[in-house]
């Protein structure tokens, strides 16, 4: 547990370190905090009770339209927290919501790990943003202070995903939960009255969990190498040699560290990796499903998913701007994803 917390600190300070050359501007290159707290919600006390309260969430089924969707759903403990379903996975990649035939359009990465992006921030030395949850980086952080705590406010109002119709829906049945009492008990009895905080509570109780050794737990095999504890085979070892070589892939999976400090093979930065479309992603033919009479993807199948644009969708152009410092120019370069016919 203190290990973890080392680790995560001495993380902290070489990020810190190596936006040095950057101008100054603290605001952008912001430190991760280890849990959020959020301004207004002093209610939280103890971390453990926190993280086990988020743990209960996490797994809660019944925080779906249908009582049937819980984030686990589509990030299993079982397979290193992203979709457990290989059929799923080696097909369209794309998992079916609470309501049976909506689906989104995008796989889930793992939320491990997640807890440890940087605020979503601009960084001008590389001129490029970095930070961020999604594969696009709008749940930023900007809102909650961790950006796992401002993506955790996503799915359960997702139409293609837990698909509750709003925060109230998710504070009602969150506070009648057989963890009610533990809800109230650790952000005070405000945390259902009021559900704008309430919800907030709620995504920062999830983000505390998703934080917490019991996810974040750095107990792969190259953990174990790394410490010292295990051995990689020869073929493993000219991977190794391969990916932080001749490959390149290090220039953008981090994997310098420390079993103190283990690299988390991200540099939290975007790139535009061109690649080709999934043709059996269900996303493509979403435009037959309907929510309130509107289709999921009124494009179908010419839909091109601009992910990794350099400026991430949804974000309000006004913030984007003053959070990366005025970096107006790179503003005008939306998508640049690259249609592969196929
Ligand atoms: C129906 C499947 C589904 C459900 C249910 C779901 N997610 Fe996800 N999750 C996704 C997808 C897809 C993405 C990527 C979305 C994007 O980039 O636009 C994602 C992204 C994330 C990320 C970002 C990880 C990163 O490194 O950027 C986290 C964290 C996460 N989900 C946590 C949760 C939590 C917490 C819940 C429950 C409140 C949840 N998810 C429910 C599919 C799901
Ligand atoms: C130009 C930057 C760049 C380089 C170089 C690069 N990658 Fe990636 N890679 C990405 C991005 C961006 C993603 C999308 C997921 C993400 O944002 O982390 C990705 C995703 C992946 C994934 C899937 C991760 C997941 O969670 O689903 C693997 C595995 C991977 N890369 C391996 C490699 C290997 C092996 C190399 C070297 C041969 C390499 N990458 C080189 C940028 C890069």
């Amino acid at each position: 547990m203190e290990r973890t917390a080392l680790r995560f600190v001495v993380l902290v300070v070489i990020s810190a370190a190596a936006c040095d050359g950057a101008e100054a501007n603290d605001d952008m290159v912001a430190p991760v905090p280890a849990f959020a707290t959020g301004s207004g919600n002093p209610g939280a006390t103890g971390q453990p009770s926190l993280a086990a309260l988020g743990k209960k969430l996490f797994f809660d089924q019944r925080l779906s339209v249908n009582g049937n969707q819980a984030c686990a759903a589509c990030h299993g403990p079982q397979v290193g927290w992203t979709g457990p379903d290989v059929d799923v996975n080696v097909h369209g990649g794309v998992y079916e919501g609470s309501v049976a035939g909506r689906f989104g359009n995008r796989k889930p990465p793992s939320s491990g790990y997640a807890t440890l992006a940087p605020i979503f921030n601009y960084d001008p030395a590389n001129r490029a943003f970095a930070g961020g949850n999604f594969w696009d980086g709008r749940a930023t952080g900007w809102k909650l202070g961790n950006p796992a705590a401002d993506q955790a406010q996503g799915p359960f109002l997702n139409p293609v995903e837990q698909a509750l119709p709003d925060a109230a829906a998710v504070m009602h049945l969150v506070c009648a939960g057989d963890y009610g009492s533990l809800f109230r008990k650790i952000w005070g009895p405000e945390a259902c009255n009021q559900v704008d905080r309430g919800y907030d509570d709620v995504a920062l109780s999830v983000a505390a969990y998703e934080g917490s050794d019991q996810v974040n737990r750095f107990a792969s095999k190259f953990d174990a190498f790394l410490a010292g504890r295990g051995h990689l085979t020869p073929i493993e070892r000219a991977g190794y040699q391969l990916f932080t070589g001749k490959a390149g892939c290090t220039r953008c999976h981090t994997a310098t560290g420390t079993a103190a400090a283990p690299p988390l093979f991200t540099d939290f930065t975007y790139d535009n990796l061109g690649v080709p479309r999934n043709r059996e992603n269900p996303f493509y033919r979403m435009d037959k499903v309907f929510v309130n009479g509107v289709p999921i993807n009124p494009q179908g199948a010419a839909f091109v998913d601009e992910a990794e644009s350099p400026v991430p969708q949804g974000l309000h152009p006004q913030r984007l701007f003053q959070e990366s410092g005025g970096a107006g120019a790179l503003l005008q370069h939306p998508g640049q994803v690259a249609e592969v016919p196929g």
